[in-house]
């Protein structure tokens, strides 16, 4: 198959290129291949792609809530370039999308046909790009979202955490805020599999369960073997540019019909941990994401 990869430097991007090496990749990131670009449109469909993995967007979230037209520039513009370029080669699409087109107030886990409702700028950029997304493609297209991702090569909650452990000693972590933990390399290998199915549709990709932001950090320091303090707080507490939805937890209903599913958040915490104290470069080759 010949593949397009955005993103390819990001930190579930460079996980792609490897769940995607047997392949033939075109491989789109910053600062050579823009997808703000309309010449991006042409520059995939010269590749004559079968697929399109599209994962490049503006990440930082608090960054969308002070520039607005760049996170509408690069997830919705951005994406529909891709979605054109998509199109016009008759490639299928898989576009990466977030928890956070949700609002959560709802209770229960949000399946993957419960309609969006994004609030903050960046939740409705990403929403944007699956509109863009399912109006553009001919019904040939995914829509993978994904929520709190962690992974080799990321600045992330889990890598913030054990900087702040270490450093201040002490740690103070909203209880109210529920999510799913999502291992990078474990989605990649979730999304190439998805990828091979021609099963086209809404899919909740993360690893199994979910957790409050204080136990997430709780697990992380407990498995670093660290003995900081971690105190529940409210996320009011915690002041921000954007304020994220409280419970949207994700539950992989389509998925799992076709037998992708992810083990569980805290197996997938345990060898993500267990790499860095191994193989964490110091302060090398990270990159910093919202
Ligand atoms: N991180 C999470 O917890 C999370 C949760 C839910 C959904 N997602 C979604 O998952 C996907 C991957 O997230 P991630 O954490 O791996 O993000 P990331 O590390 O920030 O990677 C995104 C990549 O896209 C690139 N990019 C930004 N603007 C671009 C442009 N105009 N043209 C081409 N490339 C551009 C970035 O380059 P620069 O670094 O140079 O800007 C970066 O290499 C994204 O679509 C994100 O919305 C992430």
């Amino acid at each position: 198959m010949r593949v397009v990869i955005t993103g390819h430097n990001g930190q579930l991007g460079r996980q792609l290129v490897a769940a995607f090496a047997e392949h033939e990749l075109l491989k789109l990131d910053l600062p050579c291949d823009d997808i703000t670009q309309p010449d991006i449109v042409d520059c995939i469909a010269d590749f004559h792609p079968d697929l399109v993995v599209h994962g490049a967007a503006y990440t930082d979230v608090d960054g969308c809530e002070r520039d607005p037209e760049m996170a509408f520039r690069v997830n919705a513009v951005g994406t529909q370039n891709v979605a054109l370029g998509a199109q016009k080669s008759g490639a299928a699409l898989l576009y990466i999308s977030t928890n956070e087109v949700f609002d959560g107030t709802q209770r229960d886990a949000y399946r993957e046909w419960d309609r969006p409702s994004p609030m903050s700028v960046y939740a409705r950029s990403k929403a944007a790009g699956e509109q863009i997304v399912c109006n553009l493609t001919g019904g040939r297209f995914y829509i993978a979202r994904i929520a709190w991702l962690f992974g080799p090569g990321g600045v992330n909650f889990v890598t913030k955490i054990l900087d702040a452990a270490t450093k201040n000693g002490a740690l103070r972590v909203a209880a109210d805020e529920f999510g799913n933990p999502t291992y990078a390399p474990d989605l990649a290998q979730a999304i190439a599999a998805l990828a091979a199915t021609g099963h086209y549709g809404i899919y909740h990709l993360t690893n199994a369960g979910f957790c409050s932001r204080y136990e997430f950090a709780a697990e992380i320091v407990r498995l670093a073997g660290l003995t900081a303090p971690v105190t529940p707080i409210l996320s009011a507490e915690w002041l921000r540019p954007s304020r994220p939805p409280l419970h949207a937890i994700l539950a992989n209903t389509a998925g799992a019909s076709l037998g992708i599913t992810m083990r569980p958040w805290r197996e997938a915490l345990a060898a993500y941990v267990a790499w860095l104290a191994d193989e964490r470069p110091t302060g090398q080759g990270d990159k910093v994401t919202g």
